[in-house]
């Protein structure tokens, strides 16, 4: 409800075709797949109507935005991460002229406290962190001859995750790869895990890089695999690059809500010049970004992986959230 109020105030004074808004507001040509994705939300949930120059945006109804930071609470997040979702709803307009960066709203004087609430200090967060430390002490104890055990995580950014697996590597000796396609969290992360000798630090994109990569036990994602420009490419190179039997496991949205649009949505828009993920793949047609369970779950089969698990499970509270956690071995 909170995002798509942003979107209707953010488009009415400027209201007109999808090409007249662009126009009007200077929409960044890197954004203009967000703008379309809006215009679709609203018209899906009956805020836009009528077609052409006919079409408009009805009043709606006004969510008394001094609930958000409540309803955050209600949902076991903390309030920077409401701050976070009013500020990007407040510069929505700005976000998508690229006048502002999203991660300047996400990484306020360059802290993490935002990104913390975000990804690891929260209800599902912990439950999806704890269900991967678990996958990975499983893991580990698979590969109990290898000495060390080869880890790499891709898209690491603020470890989040990392630290959460951490007491699952505590039996065997490691050799954990570190790595984001961007410089600013490996400097961060090298402060953070100074203590740990066997943690070394890269660059991986996993757009560009995957094919260059040596063999791995196990590869950790935690919310990165759908910057993926082709889902089902990048699950064929992360299977061969993991030694037979060895184990994927990754964290993912299956389900895009509303709020994300105006705020977390716009780190996903790609650079310059750059595609946008899933043009391609099983998301084609959809502008969609996260991929549905089941899609993933296809993906992984025709990329020769076998299942292992896939949580948390449909009866359980959390699940509605639409986050999940899948593991899966390399046949
Ligand atoms: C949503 S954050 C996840 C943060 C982290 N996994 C955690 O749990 O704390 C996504 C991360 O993926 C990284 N990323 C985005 N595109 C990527 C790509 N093409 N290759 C590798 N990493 C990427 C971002 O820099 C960011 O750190």
């Amino acid at each position: 409800m909170f995002g798509l109020q942003a979107m209707a105030e953010t488009l009415r004074p400027v209201f007109g075709s999808e090409e007249e808004i662009a126009t009007r507001l200077g929409v960044a040509a890197r954004h203009r797949w967000l703008l379309h994705r809006w215009l679709g939300v609203l018209r899906e949930n009956g805020w836009l109507i009528g077609e052409g120059k006919e079409s408009r945006l009805e009043a709606a109804a006004d969510p008394a935005r001094a609930d958000l930071t409540q309803v955050c609470a209600d949902l076991g997040y903390r309030p920077e991460l409401a701050h976070f979702f009013d500020q990007a709803n407040r510069h929505a307009g700005r976000l998508l002229a690229d006048r502002i960066l999203p991660q300047e709203l996400l990484f306020p004087d360059g802290d993490f406290l935002t990104a913390d609430a975000a990804y690891r200090d929260n209800l599902i967060n912990r439950y999806l962190n704890t269900a991967a430390r678990e996958l990975v002490a499983w893991a580990v104890d698979r590969c109990h001859d290898r000495k060390p055990v080869r880890i790499l995580e891709l898209g690491a950014g603020i470890g989040g995750t990392t630290t959460d697996v951490l007491p699952a590597l505590e039996s065997s000796p490691v050799d954990y790869h570190f790595t984001d396609v961007s410089r600013f969290f490996l400097d961060a992360a090298r402060n953070q895990f100074a203590a740990l000798p066997w943690m070394r630090y890269g660059i991986i994109d996993l757009n560009n890089d995957l094919a260059a990569q040596p063999d791995y036990d196990i590869i950790l994602a935690a919310n990165v695999l759908h910057n993926a420009h082709h889902i089902g490419t990048s699950l064929r190179q992360l299977h061969r690059m993991l030694r037979p039997g060895g184990v994927l496991i990754f964290l993912e949205s299956c389900r895009e809500h509303y709020q994300s649009l105006t705020s977390m949505h716009f780190l996903m828009s790609p650079r310059p010049g750059a595609p946008l993920p899933g043009t391609t793949d099983v998301r084609a047609g959809t502008r969609r970004i996260f991929a549905h369970e089941h899609e993933w779950l296809e993906q992984l089969t025709h990329a020769g992986f076998e299942l292992v698990a896939v949580l948390p499970e449909s009866w359980y509270p959390l699940h509605v959230l639409g986050q999940r956690v899948f593991a899966s071995v390399r046949v």
